[in-house]
């Protein structure tokens, strides 16, 4: 023995949230999960095969659009500034920023999938020697306490790939507040899909390989491995839909038939056809985004698109009244 004493893999409090979580949005009168469980490991690596799929364009949209602007954003940190990235997942897209930021000092990634976050910021080690690489295990949709030594070190924020969508209204004004109130911030660059033709946007959301149903409905796989769910994922079908009054996809898990599922030791009953709700991706239009921004305090400094205007990387500052 080395004496180290072993940390089990499973982090103990994030499976007690899950299961919380969990039995508290399959008992309620209308059935939900948060999507902020489907990236465990598998889910994440799931996710970044929908980036390619012909049919989901936002990835290769916005990325882009950070190509064709990574002068401009990227010069809006300073010289031995910070970029911190809520939801930073493979870091893909962020290389763009990092590859024309030679000036940035420190890359703070932020994740919740935390194998996947050290792996990535490994990774992110050797293409950058110089630059460092903080990263920070932690659910966005709460507070994010920032490093205590990048407290007041001058820095911006990146949330790309439309990922503030996933959160309702109230929660995303809450972040984008949580994030106005970092010291140091200087800008916030946020990725937001935006409103286009029913079809294109469906067909994002239910490719036909099917890679986005095996996305989703590995949240009851995960459900089964760590909160001794017995789901029996067959039976439950992969739907998504348009919402025009909410200006939001719908991503639900649909019972096939009436069926009893036990989570964590409690009897959840399904009626034929009864949906989990597992994710909402709001769109925006050029509206919408910027009063979002302004419940927050931010201004749309400027918003870059593509030129059919798919999908916008809005550059986001502190509102400043004399
Ligand atoms: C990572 C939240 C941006 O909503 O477009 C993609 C997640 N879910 N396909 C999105 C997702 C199903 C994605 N975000």
């Amino acid at each position: 023995m080395d004496g180290v004493l072993r940390i089990p893999a499973v982090n103990l409090t994030e499976t007690d949230a899950l299961i919380a979580d969990a039995l508290n949005g399959l008992t309620a009168s209308s059935k939900s999960l948060s999507p902020k469980w489907l990236y465990d490991h598998h889910g994440s690596a799931l996710f970044e095969q929908i980036t390619q799929l012909p049919e989901y364009y936002p990835t290769r949209t916005e990325a882009g659009i950070l190509h064709d602007n990574a002068a401009a954003l990227s010069g809006l940190v300073p010289a031995n500034g910070a970029l911190v990235e809520l939801g930073s997942g493979a870091s893909v897209k962020t290389r763009t920023l990092l590859n024309a930021g030679r000036h940035f000092g420190a890359y703070v990634p932020i994740d919740i999938s935390r194998d996947f976050l050290l792996e990535t910021a490994g990774d992110l080690r050797t293409r950058y020697p110089r630059l460092s690489i903080v990263p920070v295990v932690a659910d966005f949709s709460a507070p994010v306490a920032l490093p205590r030594e990048l407290a007041t070190t001058p820095k911006v924020g990146f949330f790309p790939g439309s990922t503030i969508g996933n959160l309702a209204p109230d929660r995303a004004q809450a972040l984008l507040e949580g994030v106005r109130a970092w010291g140091g911030i200087g800008a916030f660059i946020v990725g937001m899909d935006m409103v286009k033709d029913t079809s294109a946007l469906v067909a994002a959301y239910d490719d036909a390989q099917g890679v986005t149903a095996q996305f989703i409905r590995n949240i009851l796989v995960r459900l089964n491995r760590e909160a001794q769910a017995n789901f029996n994922i067959d039976a439950f079908k992969y739907r998504a839909s348009w919402n025009p009054a909410l200006a939001r996809i719908d991503m639900q898990l649909v019972s096939s038939h009436e069926q009893v599922v036990t989570l964590a030791g409690q009897a959840i009953t399904f009626e034929a056809q009864e949906a989990i709700h597992v994710s909402a991706a709001r769109k925006y239009t050029p509206d919408s985004l910027r009063n979002l921004a302004l419940s927050a305090g931010w201004d749309v400094a400027a918003r870059h698109t593509d030129a059919s205007d798919r999908f916008s990387v809005a550059v986001l500052t502190p509102v400043h009244r004399p």
